[in-house]
C-alpha cells in the first residue's frame, strides 16, 4: 500500500543517508525541503523531493496536506512510564518548602512509588502505563524508552520489564526497554547496601537476562543514592549480560559519573544539569550521547543542563522528557523542545535535532527513526497550520500537532 502524501508546506529532518547523530555546530544544521511531496509503503518512507520534481505514477492512496509542514516523531529516549498512581501530595509538600531530597528522606520520593508498584497487579499496571503511552503517541512520540526501577524487589522489577514489554508488543510505538538495577535502596537494606546489590546482581539482573526484558541498564550515581563504585560494579555486571549503559548522572551533585559513564561505552549519560569542565571534556571523542531533560529541571526548579556549553564545546546533546511521578509528571516532548530553546537557548534547529536523530542515537536506533530518510520508518508528525518551524518551540505550553502516523498509520484513538 503506497500513501503519497502532496503540498507539504515543509517537510522536516530529510536526509539522504541516514547519519548517526549531529554534534557541535552540525546541530543548527536542520535540513528541510519546502514544497515537498512524501510517499511512505506500508510502514517505511519510500520517497521524498520538491512538489516540482514528483513524477505522475500510480499510488494507493494521496493526501492533500493543504500546506501543513510534516516532522519525524519525537524519540523520548529517557522515561519511567510504567508507575503506579502519582504523587501530587509530594508535589504540594514541596510548594509548601519541603526539598525533594527531605521528601525522600521521610519515605517518600522513589520508596513511595515502589511501594505502590509492589502492591499494583501486573493486569493494572499495564492498563495505568497504556493510557501514558496513548498520551505521548498523542503529543508526537514515535519511539520512547522506558525504565523499571520502581520496583526494587525481584518479583517488582520483572512485573514492570513484563509491562514494557507488552506495551511494546500492543502499540506501534517502538519501545527499548532499560533494568534501572539500582534507583533507591529499600527501607531494610538502609544500613546493608551491599547486600542489596549483591541481590540485585546475583538473583535480578540473571532472570531479567534471562527473560530477555531489556536492551539497557542503568543506575541512578547520586549522592545518597549509589557512588561511583556501586555503579561501576553494576555496569559491569550488566556488560556480562550484553546490556549496555544508559545512566542518571549529575542531577544534583557532580563527582565523576560521567566519566564512569563514558569509561564503560554508555550508550548515553542522562540528567546532566551539574556538570563541570571536566565531564564535557570527558565526553569528547567518546560515543556517548549526553542526554538533558528540561522538565525535570522546570518541575523540580533545579539548575537546567549548559546545553550552551556543550554544544559550543562540540558535543552532540538529546532532549527527552523523563517522565515519571516524582521529578517530572510529564511526557510532552512539545515542551520539552520549548523549554530547551527559552530556558537552554537552545536554537528551534538544535532543539529539533536534540529530540528527533540524537534521541533516536541515544536508544541505538538512529537506523530506522529521527529522520525522514527512504527506508526509514513512516513515523511523521503532520503539524496544524503553522508559519515555520520555530513556532513549535514558540507556541510553549501548547502542541501544534494535528495528525501523527506510525508505522504508516495514521493514529486514532
Ligand atoms: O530521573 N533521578 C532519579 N529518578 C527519577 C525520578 C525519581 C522519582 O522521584 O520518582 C528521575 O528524575
Ligand atoms: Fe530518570
Amino acid at each position: 500500500m503506497t500513501t503519497l502524501f502532496v503540498n507539504i508546506r515543509e517537510l522536516i529532518q530529510v536526509e539522504d543517508f541516514p547519519k548517526k547523530m549531529v554534534s557541535g555546530a552540525e546541530m543548527k544544521t536542520l535540513p528541510t525541503i519546502k514544497n515537498a511531496y512524501l510517499v511512505i509503503k506500508d510502514s517505511f518512507i519510500l520517497d521524498f523531493g520538491r512538489m516540482e520534481d514528483l513524477q505522475p505514477n500510480k499510488f494507493d492512496k494521496t493526501i492533500n496536506l493543504k500546506n501543513k509542514t510534516v516532522l519525524p516523531t519525537w524519540c523520548d529516549s529517557h522515561t519511567h512510564i510504567v508507575y503506579a498512581n502519582n504523587r501530587e501530595q509530594e508535589f504540594v509538600d514541596r510548594i509548601n518548602g519541603l526539598s525533594y531530597e527531605e521528601i525522600a528522606n521521610n519515605g517518600g520520593g522513589i520508596l513511595n512509588s515502589a511501594k505502590q508498584l509492589q502492591h499494583t497487579t501486573e493486569q493494572e499496571l499495564y492498563e495505568q502505563s497504556a493510557k501514558r503511552v496513548e498520551e505521548i503517541i498523542k503529543l508526537g512520540t514515535g519511539a520512547v524508552e522506558i525504565k523499571s526501577g520502581y520496583g526494587l524487589t525481584k518479583d517488582a522489577e520483572l512485573k514492570m520489564l513484563r509491562v514494557i514489554k507488552k506495551l511494546n508488543a500492543n502499540y506501534p510505538i517502538t519501545i527499548k526497554s532499560t533494568f534501572l538495577a539500582a534507583h533507591a535502596i529499600p527501607l531494610e537494606f538502609k544500613n546493608n547496601k551491599k547486600e542489596y546489590l549483591d541481590i540485585v546482581i546475583k538473583d535480578i539482573l540473571p532472570s531479567v537476562a534471562h527473560e530477555k526484558l531489556a536492551n539497557y541498564i542503568d543506575v541512578f550515581c547520586e549522592l545518597g543514592y549509589f557512588s561511583i563504585e556501586d555503579t561501576k560494579r553494576i555496569l559491569k555486571a550488566g556488560k556480562q549480560y550484553g546490556l549496555e549503559p544508559k545512566i542518571h548522572v549529575n542531577q544534583f551533585n557532580a563527582f565523576g559519573g560521567v566519566q564512569a559513564g563514558v569509561e564503560f561505552n554508555a550508550l548515553s549519560v542522562d540528567h546532566l544539569e551539574e556538570m563541570r569542565d571536566e565531564d564535557i571534556e570527558s565526553l569528547k571523542n567518546s560515543k556517548t550521547m549526553p542526554v538533558a531533560l528540561p522538565s525535570c529541571s522546570y518541575f523540580l526548579s533545579i539548575p537546567y543542563t549548559p546545553a550552551r556549553k556543550m554544544i559550543d564545546a562540540g558535543l552532540p546533546l538529546a532532549l527527552a522528557t523523563d517522565y515519571n511521578p516524582g521529578s517530572t509528571p510529564s511526557g510532552n516532548m512539545n515542551f520539552v523542545i520549548s523549554t530547551a530553546c527559552i530556558k537552554m537557548k537552545m536554537n528551534p534547529e538544535e532543539a529539533i535535532n536534540a529530540a528527533t536523530i540524537n534521541g533516536a542515537y541515544a536508544m541505538g536506533i538512529e537506523n530506522t527513526h529521527g529522520s525522514i530518510c527512504k527506508g526509514k520508518k513512516a513515523n511523521l508528525i503532520i503539524t496544524k497550520n503553522i508559519p515555520s518551524y520555530a513556532f513549535i518551540p514558540y507556541s510553549f505550553g501548547n502542541h501544534q500537532i494535528e495528525k501523527v502516523y506510525l508505522e504508516g498509520k495514521e493514529m486514532i484513538f
